[in-house]
Formats: C-alpha cells, sequence, structure tokens
C-alpha cells in the first residue's frame, strides 16, 4: 500500500495533468493531488477553485483524491502519509528545475523518493500558462484541457474575479 501525492499549482489543470494522475493511480495504491496555495507565480485561479476544476477532471479515478497545501511538499507528504512524490517531465523544460527540488526534498525527508513520469507525446507542450494564453486570445483547446476547464478560462478571460 503505497500512497504517492502529486503537487502543483495547478493553474488550470490540463490533460497533460490528468494524464499523470490517472498513470499514477495505476502504479500506486492512492494518488493525493495536493494544490499548492501559494506559489511564486501570477494565478488565474483561487485555490477553491484549482481544486475544484481538478476534483471534476479526476472524478473517475476511484483511488485519486484532491487536497490543498501549503508550506513544504515533504511536509504535506508527511501528513498525507505519502512515501512518493509523483512529478511530471516534459522535454527539456522540467528536467532542470525538477533536479534541484528532488535533491532538496531528498534533503529535507530522506525517506520520501521521488518518481518522475515522462509526459505523454500529445502533451508534451502543454502548460497551464499556454493554455490560458491560447483561450485567451480565442483560440480552441479541445484536447488539452478537460471541457470543464476551457469554459471557466473562457469566463474568468471574460470577467476576471
Ligand atoms: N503537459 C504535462 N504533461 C506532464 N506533466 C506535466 C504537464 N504539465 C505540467 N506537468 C507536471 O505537473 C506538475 C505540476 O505542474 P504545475 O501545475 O505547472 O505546477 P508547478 O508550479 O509545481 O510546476 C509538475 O511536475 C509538472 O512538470
Ligand atoms: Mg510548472
Amino acid at each position: 500500500m503505497v500512497t504517492a501525492i502529486y503537487p502543483g499549482s495547478f493553474d488550470p489543470v490540463t490533460q497533460g495533468h490528468v494524464d499523470i494522475a490517472s498513470r499514477a493511480s495505476a502504479l500506486f495504491s492512492r494518488v493525493v493531488v495536493a494544490v499548492y496555495d501559494t506559489p511564486s507565480k501570477k494565478l488565474l485561479f483561487g485555490t477553491d477553485e484549482r481544486v475544484d476544476l481538478l476534483l471534476q477532471s479526476v472524478k473517475q479515478l476511484p483511488n485519486v483524491e484532491v487536497t490543498r497545501f501549503t508550506g513544504l511538499v515533504v511536509e504535506a507528504a508527511r501528513r498525507i502519509g505519502a512515501g512518493v512524490i509523483v512529478r511530471g517531465l516534459r522535454s527539456g523544460s522540467d528536467f532542470e528545475y525538477e533536479f534541484e527540488m528532488a535533491y532538496m526534498n531528498k534533503k529535507l525527508a530522506p525517506d520520501v523518493e521521488m518518481v518522475c513520469m515522462m509526459a505523454s507525446l500529445p502533451y508534451q507542450y502543454v502548460s497551464s500558462s499556454l493554455i490560458k494564453e491560447v483561450i485567451g486570445l480565442g483560440g480552441d483547446a479541445t484536447d488539452l484541457v478537460p471541457a470543464h476547464v476551457m469554459d471557466a478560462v473562457q469566463r474568468k478571460m471574460r470577467s476576471p474575479e
């Protein structure tokens, strides 16, 4: 019985994130997707909204839960009882940052392992920031985000707050 935590900003969740959560759910008995309250980036959605969008996106996966956290990922992992941190790796952009984080997390919590899963080919270049830009400019992001996420981004761009 291994619980994994899948932490991130999820602003908003994309099919790339759903793909990682789904593949992780086949590897671990329990996967907790954890929405980071206060990432050091400009957010479009509040924490409750990011959690709600995720809940709707993973409801078909019985062993996947969604929560929010603040502070260190390794502390959230301890609270949840997770022995594994799952992260997704896209070609090029993610490796250096994830390696740095993995090293620091190992220093802070040697008992917690990090498992990186390669992004699936169709989602290799899908990022929340690009999705927001494309939908904001009137582009069609069907296939790259769940339908309810596209609606939510369109609504938010029309009337922020
Ligand atoms: N298209 C994608 N395919 C696979 N993994 C992804 C994709 N987009 C993001 N990820 C991974 O999901 C996790 C959360 O991403 P993100 O929401 O950007 O939060 P963070 O601010 O922690 O990077 C990270 O491990 C990131 O590399
Ligand atoms: Mg990121």
